[in-house]
C-alpha cells in the first residue's frame, strides 16, 4: 500500500462543503493532472468549465436541484469535445471529419476522454485532502446547461464535479464483491452472479440502515431494477445528435 492507494481506497463522495476557497495553484494542479490523463489517439477531446459566476452555478444548481451544485468551493463541468477538430480546418475537411463526427466510436472517445481527465480530477483533489462529488444531475436539463456554458456544435456537458474541503464524514459505500465484477478469462456465469448479488443486497441493506445520514432500507437490485424502470432524460439524445455526434 502507499499513499495514492490510501486516498483510492478511501472515496466517498462529499455533498457538503466548508465556505473555504481554493487557492489558484489548488485549482491549477487539478486541472494539471486532468490533463496528464491518458487520452484516445491523443485527441484530448474533451473540456473543463469551471465555474465561478454565481448566478450560473446558481441556474446550474437550479437545473441539478442539488444545492452542492452551487455549495462548494469550485465547480467544473467536463465536456465531451471534438470542436477543436473545426478549428483551422478547410471547408473540405470540415465536411469529411464532420461525417465521421457522427459515429457512436468518436462519441465514446470523447465521452471516454472526458471521464479519464475527470477520475485523475477527483484523485488529485483527493489527495489533497479536498472532497468530490460528480453531477450527473446536470443532465436534468442538458440543453439549458449547454446554452448557461455556450457551448458550441461537438460540445457535450456529460457531468459536473463539485470540489471543497469536506463539511461531513459519510461511511465509506460499499461495493460489489470484486468477482462479481472481476473475471478472468471469461464472463461468470448467472447463477454464480445472482448468489454473489444475494449476498451483496444484505450487506448494502446492512449499510444503508446502519450509516449516519439518510437511513433507509434498500437492496442494490432494488435499486437498479427500480431506477432502469422509469424513463430518464429523454431529451440527451436528441441533443447529442444536435450537437452532431452519435448520429450512426
Ligand atoms: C458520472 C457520475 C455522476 C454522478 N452524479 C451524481 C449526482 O448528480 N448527484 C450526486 O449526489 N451524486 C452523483 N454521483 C455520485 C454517485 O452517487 C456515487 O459515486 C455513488 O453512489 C457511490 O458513492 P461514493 O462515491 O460515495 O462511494 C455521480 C457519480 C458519477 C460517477
Amino acid at each position: 500500500m502507499n499513499q495514492l492507494i490510501d486516498t483510492l481506497l478511501n472515496h466517498r463522495s462529499i455533498r457538503q462543503f466548508k465556505d473555504q476557497p481554493l487557492s489558484k495553484e489548488q485549482i491549477h494542479t487539478i486541472v494539471q493532472s486532468a490533463q496528464q490523463a491518458s487520452t484516445s489517439s491523443y485527441y484530448q477531446a474533451y473540456s473543463i468549465i469551471g465555474v465561478t459566476d454565481e448566478d450560473i452555478k446558481q441556474a446550474l444548481s437550479n437545473v441539478s436541484g442539488q444545492f452542492y451544485v452551487k455549495d462548494n468551493a469550485h465547480l467544473m463541468v467536463f465536456c465531451a469535445d471534438f470542436h477543436r477538430a473545426q478549428l483551422n480546418s478547410t471547408e473540405e475537411q470540415k465536411k469529411t471529419m464532420n461525417g465521421n463526427l457522427q459515429n457512436t466510436e468518436h462519441f465514446i472517445v470523447a465521452t471516454v476522454d472526458a471521464a479519464l481527465a475527470a477520475q485523475n480530477a477527483a484523485i488529485a483533489a483527493e489527495s489533497m485532502g479536498l472532497g468530490i462529488c460528480y453531477l450527473g444531475s446536470l443532465r436534468n436539463d442538458i440543453n439549458q446547461v449547454s446554452e448557461l456554458l455556450q457551448l458550441p456544435d461537438y460540445v457535450i456537458p456529460l457531468f459536473g464535479m463539485a470540489i471543497g474541503y469536506p463539511d461531513h464524514q459519510p461511511e465509506r459505500k460499499p461495493r460489489l464483491p470484486m468477482n462479481a465484477i472481476y473475471f478472468e478469462n471469461h464472463y461468470a456465469n448467472d447463477q454464480t452472479l445472482e448468489n454473489q448479488l444475494d449476498t451483496f443486497n444484505n450487506q448494502l441493506n446492512n449499510y444503508y440502515q446502519n450509516r449516519s445520514e439518510n437511513k433507509r432500507t434498500d437492496s442494490f437490485t432494488g435499486q437498479i431494477h427500480r431506477k432502469l424502470s422509469k424513463p430518464k432524460r429523454q431529451d440527451v439524445t436528441d441533443f447529442v445528435k444536435h450537437k452532431g455526434m452519435n448520429r450512426k
